[in-house]
């Protein structure tokens, strides 16, 4: 049949010319597609002879088979340069140096507190815990705070809706660890605490304390000074200067405040310490008899000490870190440091 041969050389000549997937694919379906030229040329066999019909059915199946060949053929050049394309723009050099993968690293006010931890273990106190959220009853008023108390106003307080509060301290663990436990106690309770104050270089409206009591059979102030001491020397790994004020908390009597001299200028006078030289660190003293009798506790047979040690502030001192902001940051130029 006439005919057969121009379409089929023409297929062969567009199938060679086309250059990409989608081109040799346009021509598939124009000669052998479903209503292509020459998948159509077919239905012209009706007005032939048998032999004339048996002859063009086979040259047409030569010529189909011929294309599918050649069609196969740039199919495979056509997606192995694709396939060249992409590895050319996705090349990946696997011998290049990687990245550096660094591990985490534990927060420094984490670090100090797992220090503190680890040494009164071995003084013999039990760690405790209490409640962020708490009530006025643990956080005041068993504390020897009732509510028109002007010391209520030493800290500012977070109030919730629902009348309870963002503790302002660790000192309401003192109370829960006496009435679960009973005397004799020894416990620290380390934990963030929350103060409504004007967010500067030394103050935050959360930081970290260390509550810290002992109560059992005449306890002393000496006891309390040997603690303390203790802790210092064992915080800085070196001796520094202190200094003992008379301070006022209600739930202890007689209470002290207790300064290092500002590691950090010197005791010469910088931000952190107020240009004073001294950081108040560690108000302590004697448990109020009033705070045994709250917990259950009978202050004729018992007595005790308690302190409450400002973590956040012993780490900047420690590390010579002269903002507080710093801490809670989450920045990691500064975290990557330690
Ligand atoms: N709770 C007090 C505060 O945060 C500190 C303190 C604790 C004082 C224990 C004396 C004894 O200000």
């Amino acid at each position: 049949m006439t005919g057969f041969l121009e379409l089929h050389s023409a297929a062969v000549a567009q199938l060679e010319a086309a250059a990409t997937l989608e081109a040799i694919e346009a021509v598939r379906v124009e000669f052998w597609g479903r209503k292509g030229k020459l998948a159509l040329a077919s239905k012209e066999f009706g007005k032939l002879t048998p032999e004339e019909r048996a002859r063009s059915g086979k040259l047409l199946n030569e010529y189909k088979q011929a294309f599918e060949q050649l069609y196969e053929f740039r199919k495979a050049r056509l997606d192995a340069a694709a396939l060249d394309a992409r590895l050319e723009s996705e090349w990946l050099d696997l011998t290049a140096p990687a990245p550096g993968v660094r591990p985490g690293s534990l927060h420094p006010v984490t670090q100090v507190q797992k220090e503190l931890e680890d040494l009164f273990v071995s003084l013999g106190f039990a760690i405790m815990d209490g409640p962020e959220v708490e009530t006025e009853h643990y956080n005041f008023d068993a504390l020897n705070i009732p509510s028109h108390h002007p010391a209520r106003d030493m800290q500012d307080t977070f109030w919730l809706r629902d009348g309870r509060l963002l503790r302002t301290h660790t000192s309401p663990v003192q109370v829960r660890a006496l009435e679960k436990f009973g005397p004799p106690l020894k416990m620290i309770a380390p934990g963030r605490v929350f103060r409504n104050e004007e967010v500067d270089a030394s103050h935050e409206h959360t930081f970290y304390q260390l509550e810290g009591m002992m109560v059992d059979r005449d306890v002393s102030v000496a006891h309390l000074i040997y603690f303390m001491k203790t802790l210092l020397s064992a915080v800085f790994h070196r001796d520094v200067t202190i200094r003992l004020r008379p301070g006022y908390f209600p739930f202890v009597e007689p209470g002290f405040e207790l300064d290092i001299q500002c590691l950090i200028c010197g005791g010469s006078g910088c931000p952190v310490c107020k240009h004073s030289g001294w950081v108040e660190l560690l108000p302590c003293g004697l448990v109020n008899p009033e705070v045994l009798r709250y917990s259950g506790v009978d202050p004729k047979e018992w007595n005790g000490f308690a302190f409450g040690l400002g973590l956040t502030r012993l780490v900047m001192m420690r590390y010579a870190i002269d903002d507080i902001r710093l801490l809670m940051s989450g920045d990691l130029r500064f975290l990557n440091q330690f």
